[in-house]
């Protein structure tokens, strides 16, 4: 979203997230951004990207981007024009109806014809950070579909298989759904 917004903003809930966010803004605005540069770079083969990008793309997240605390679930209502929302409505608990609220609050923050980027582990149970148990909705396609349907019947979601023979957990894949903020 850099080249195309004029502030980007991250909203986390856990404070010590929170603080990591603001330390990788703060560092990349002091050249320590050398780990995004493949990315960039693939980024870069889009002529929208390489024209807005300027050489030193990596720059602009120091300037544009606002690390906030907060939950997905206060979010202010048609705040945003594009949004991104990774891993986290499938990420929050093993509560079905979390998930459900937090893909809906995460569209409802969205201004009626923004486009949007959500992704979502498929078949989680849970996962572990250094040792941590961390929970996990087991959702699918279809919960999915049924979660984003009401604000944006039009968009798509695209299975993303585990890569060759080397998946990053067993029996978990992931899936993106694309679309524009209905209304
Ligand atoms: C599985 S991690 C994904 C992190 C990152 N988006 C990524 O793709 O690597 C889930 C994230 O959701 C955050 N989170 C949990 N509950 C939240 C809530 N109610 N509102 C906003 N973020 C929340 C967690 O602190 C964590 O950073």
């Amino acid at each position: 979203m850099l080249p195309f917004c004029s502030r980007v903003d991250l909203i986390e809930y856990s404070s010590t997230n929170v603080q990591w966010l603001q330390r990788r803004a703060a560092g990349l605005e002091a050249d320590d951004g050398e780990d995004w540069a493949p990315f960039w770079a693939v980024l870069a083969e889009n002529a929208a990207y390489a024209e807005r990008g300027g050489d030193q793309p990596l720059r602009q997240v120091a300037d544009k981007v606002v690390v906030t605390p907060g939950s997905v679930f206060d979010l202010p209502e048609a705040q945003w024009d594009v949004g991104t929302m990774f891993f986290v409505a499938c990420s929050i608990s093993s509560e079905v109806d979390e998930f459900y609220e937090a893909v809906r609050c995460f569209l409802h923050a969205l201004r009626p014809g923004a486009p949007f980027a959500a992704a979502f582990m498929i078949g989680s149970d849970g996962y572990q950070v250094d040792g941590v148990e961390f929970p996990a909705v087991r959702v699918g396609q279809t919960m999915i579909e049924e979660a984003i349907r009401d604000m944006a019947g039009d968009a798509k979601v695209i299975p993303i298989p585990s890569g060759g023979g080397d998946p990053l957990r067993d029996g978990v894949e992931m899936a993106l759904a694309l679309g524009l903020r209905a209304g």
